[in-house]
């Protein structure tokens, strides 16, 4: 069994962590903007790393009882394996410590597998925002978890 690590991101991280994110969502954040991310006090940037290789990341603010995820990818060779269920455990403890009341997430309408892993952790479907993306034009679902629940 491979060892997994779920911890908070450090400056060393992020080409990798930029190279997975470009790989895994087609709206991919600048090294300016990870590391503004980094450095950004309410919130956690996190990565995974399996053996020592970093496979997975994801990224939440936290402010005033409420949270918000603004992104997660897991490398396509180690999805459906548990890593992003780990680092959103990890998110979800950030968020608790934070004093989160809820959490929530703004996923593409076409992106349903992201739906399926969003609802398997608790979030629920609570609105939509018409043609919020570009490239390609889509539909955000708008997804939230009472951290209480
Ligand atoms: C969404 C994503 C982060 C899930 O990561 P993952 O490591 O594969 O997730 P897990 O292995 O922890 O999956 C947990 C559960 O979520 C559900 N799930 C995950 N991927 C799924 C898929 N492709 N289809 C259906 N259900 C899925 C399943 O219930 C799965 O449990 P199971 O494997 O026992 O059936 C990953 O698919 C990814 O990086 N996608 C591309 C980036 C992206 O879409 N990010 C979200 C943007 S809003």
């Amino acid at each position: 069994m491979k060892t997994l690590e779920v911890r908070l991101a450090k400056e060393a991280d992020l080409p990798a962590l930029h190279a997975l994110f470009a790989a895994a969502l087609p709206e991919v954040w600048s090294m300016e903007a990870l590391l503004g991310e980094l450095q950004y006090p309410y919130g956690c940037l996190l990565v995974a790393l399996q053996e020592g290789t970093l496979v997975g990341f994801a990224d939440a603010r936290f402010f005033y009882g409420d949270g918000e995820l603004t992104n997660i990818g897991v490398s396509s060779q180690c999805r459906r394996s548990g890593v992003g269920t780990a680092l959103m455990e990890a998110i979800f403890s950030h968020a608790r410590a934070a004093n989160t009341e809820c959490i929530t997430l703004e996923v593409r309408a076409k992106n349903t597998a992201a739906q399926a892993f969003y609802e398997r952790l608790g979030f629920v479907k609570i609105g939509r925002r018409p043609s919020f993306y570009d490239h390609p034009v889509d539909d955000a679902l708008l997804y939230q978890k009472k951290m209480e629940e």
